[in-house]
């Protein structure tokens, strides 16, 4: 069975106390019904508190949002991936637009990150979509395929074991546009048979894609149901306890 995944990346969003009050919450409301693993990509700050917190609830880690594509060394204002592991977190969003949009990040450099990742015995969240000009000349499938290609399928079988991927629609973050669940499926259902062609059905079977993208409490159900929908990164609305709770429970 594909692990069903529900994430909720905090931005550069939450003082301290705000985010230890949310982190608080979240993880009271999981329990034995919860069905989904939850994930909490949170500013680098918050992880080690936090993962405190996860450590009494099994169904919830910690994520960062990003990591330096180099080990160690004299790069001034970079976190690497094993000071988060040593931090506490077990995941890495490696590629999410805005890293590609305002940090110029391409998929070369992207790849680079998912290797430290990796390398540290994290799990890389490999984000990949296209913006509305590419999804309006039909270029949405190449550019999806050119992202997984560069940014991820230099992996062998083991690493792309470890990997989950997330679509997210760029036309669709922060925007209250939600891909339709066709649209959903239509997408997930391609990157599932790149995968399959890579590394066959096996590990296509198995990797799982989430869907991210104004995704709320209205919305969450009908896209989880999609066959190949294994989950959602959720942005604004896991910023409040109760929508992310009710987007958990969409799950179930
Ligand atoms: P959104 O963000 O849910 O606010 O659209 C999703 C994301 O950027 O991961």
């Amino acid at each position: 069975m594909r692990r069903k995944i529900i994430a909720g990346n905090w931005k550069m969003n939450l003082d301290w106390q705000e985010a230890m009050e949310l982190g608080n919450r979240i993880a009271g409301e999981v329990d034995d019904t919860t069905k989904a693993e939850i994930i909490l990509a949170t500013p680098f700050l918050y992880i080690p508190v936090l993962s405190e917190l996860t450590e009494e609830q099994p169904k919830v880690a910690l994520a960062a949002q990003n990591c330096s594509q180099f080990r160690q060394g004299a790069y001034t204002g970079e976190v690497s991936a094993s000071m988060l592991r040593s931090a506490g977190a077990k995941y890495i969003i490696v590629g999410h637009s805005e890293r590609r949009k305002y940090f110029h990040e391409t998929n070369d450099v992207l790849a680079e990150k998912v290797k430290r990742v990796l390398e540290n015995d994290l799990q890389p969240i490999y984000c990949c979509g296209e913006t509305l000009d590419e999804r309006n000349s039909t270029a949405h499938f190449d550019v999806v395929k050119t992202q997984l290609e560069t940014g991820l399928f230099h992996l062998n079988d083991d690493g792309i074991d470890k990997c989950i991927i997330a679509y997210e629609p760029v036309w669709a973050i922060g925007t209250g546009v939600t891909a339709s669940p066709e649209q959903a499926q239509e997408m997930h259902h391609f990157i599932r048979e790149l995968v399959k062609s890579k590394y066959g059905d096996h590990l296509s079977g198995k990797i799982s894609i989430l869907y991210g993208g104004s995704v709320t409490p209205e919305n969450a159900a009908l896209l989880f149901k999609c066959p190949d929908v294994d989950g959602g990164l959720v942005g604004g609305a896991s910023l409040k306890a109760i929508e992310f709770g009710e987007i958990i429970e969409a799950m179930n």
